[in-house]
C-alpha cells in the first residue's frame, strides 16, 4: 500500500576542527577577502585523520534517531549519499549499520550523485515508501571532502568542508504531507568539468577534485533554477507557496541567483555555507537540521530543496514538513 514519506527527525554533525580563510592563506596564495567575496565562505570544518565518513554519519544519525524517537534496530533501511566513502566497498551505509549496532538486517546502500546525492537519496527512499515501506528509513548525506582535495590547488581547496546531516523518514497515509515530489536529472556529457582524477577501475587511485569553476558556476545557476521551477510547475504552485528554500551550499552567488529567479527574499533561504563551506551531499541535510533546530523551519511549512553537482547531476524535492 502506497505511503508518504514524512520527516520524523533530523540531526547533523560538524568535525571539531574549524579552519578559517586566514588559516588557509598561510597554506596557499589566497585571502579571506578573495574567498568570501567570490563564494560567501569564511570557515569550514575538517575531519581528523582517524575520522572516516561513517564516523561523521554516525554522529548525525544518532542525533536524528534521537530526535525522531526511533531505535536503530527498528529501521527498515539506511541510505548514505556520499562521494567520499570509507572504502571502495562495502558501502558506507553497511559500515554505518554496524556502527549503529543494527542487528535487524535492514537494507543498507550508498547513493553516488556528488552534491546532488542527498536529493537523489531522498527520492530513492521515497520510492520505497511509495511501494509500501512501513518502517522508518535513515537517509544521510555525509562527506569527508578534505580527503579528495588537492591542498596545493587554491582554486578548489578553499571551497569545501566536511560534515554529515541525517533525516529519519517515516511512513504516513496522509498524501498531503512529507515528500510531495522529487525531480532528478543528470547530463554525463559534462563529467570532465567537475570530477576526480582517480578511481578504482581507471588508475586505482582515489584522486583529487578538479573543477572548471566558471563553467560549473554557469551551469549550476541554470540547473538549480530549472529544478525549482519544475517542482513548482508540477505541483501547480508559485514561489509564494514556498516557506523555505533549502539549497545546496556551493556558493552564495549561485544561491542568490536562484532566490532571485524565484523572487524569494534571502530571509526565506537557508544558508549555512559561511561557516561550513561546500560539504557536497551533506550540505542540504546540514542546512535543514540547522534551520529546524533553531526554530526557523516549523511543522506544516513547505520546503523546496535543490542541488547540483558533479556528473552533472541536479534535482529538487518539495516537502511539507
Ligand atoms: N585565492 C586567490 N585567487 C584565486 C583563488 C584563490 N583561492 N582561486 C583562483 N584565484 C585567482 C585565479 O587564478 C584568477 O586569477 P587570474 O585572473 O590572474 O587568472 C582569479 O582569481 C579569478 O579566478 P576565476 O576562476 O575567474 O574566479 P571566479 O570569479 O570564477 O570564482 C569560483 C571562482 C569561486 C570557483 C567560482 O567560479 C565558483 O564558485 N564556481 C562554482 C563552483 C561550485 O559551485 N562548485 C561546486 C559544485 S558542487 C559539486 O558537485 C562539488
Amino acid at each position: 500500500m502506497t505511503k508518504n514519506a514524512i520527516i520524523l527527525g533530523t540531526g547533523s554533525y560538524l568535525p571539531e576542527n574549524c579552519v578559517s580563510n586566514d588559516d588557509l592563506s598561510k597554506r596557499v596564495d589566497t585571502s579571506d577577502e578573495w574567498i568570501f567575496t567570490r563564494s560567501g565562505i569564511r570557515n569550514r570544518h575538517i575531519a581528523s585523520d582517524d575520522q572516516a565518513t561513517s564516523d561523521l554519519a554516525l554522529n548525525a544519525a544518532n542525533k536524528a534517531l534521537n530526535a525522531a524517537g526511533v531505535n536503530a534496530d527498528d529501521l527498515g533501511g539506511i541510505i548514505v549519499a556520499t562521494t567520499t566513502p570509507d572504502l571502495t566497498f562495502p558501502s558506507t551505509a553497511a559500515i554505518l549499520q554496524e556502527k549503529l549496532g543494527v542487528t535487524s538486517q535492514c537494507m543498507a546502500f550508498d547513493v553516488q550523485a556528488v552534491c546532488s546525492g542527498f536529493v537523489y537519496a531522498l527520492a530513492t527512499a521515497n520510492g520505497f515508501f511509495k511501494s509500501g515501506m512501513s518502517k522508518p528509513v535513515l537517509v544521510i548525506g555525509a562527506e569527508k571532502m578534505s580527503s579528495i582535495l588537492d591542498w596545493n590547488d587554491r582554486t578548489t581547496c578553499v571551497l569545501f568542508g566536511d560534515g554529515a546531516g541525517a533525516v529519519v523518514l517515516g511512513a504516513s497515509d496522509d498524501t498531503n504531507t512529507g515528500i510531495i515530489s522529487t525531480h532528478l536529472h543528470a547530463d554525463g556529457r559534462h563529467a570532465e568539468m567537475l570530477c576526480t582524477n582517480g578511481g578504482a577501475s581507471s588508475n586505482k587511485q582515489v584522486g583529487a577534485l578538479t573543477m572548471q569553476g566558471k563553467e560549473v558556476f554557469k551551469f549550476a545557476v541554470a540547473a538549480m533554477a530549472s529544478a525549482v521551477v519544475e517542482a513548482l510547475e508540477e505541483n501547480d504552485m508559485t514561489p509564494a507557496d514556498i516557506d523555505w528554500l533549502v539549497p545546496h551550499q556551493a556558493n552564495i552567488r549561485i544561491i542568490e541567483a536562484t532566490a532571485k529567479k524565484l523572487n524569494m527574499p534571502m530571509d526565506q533561504v537557508v544558508t549555512t555555507l559561511e561557516n561550513q563551506g561546500n560539504t557536497s551531499a551533506a550540505s542540504i541535510p546540514l542546512a535543514l537540521d540547522h534551520a529546524i533546530s533553531n526554530g526557523d523551519i516549523k511543522r506544516g511549512q513547505t520546503l523546496l530543496l535543490e542541488a547540483m553537482g558533479g556528473g552533472f547531476t541536479w534535482g529538487s524535492a518539495l516537502i511539507r514538513y
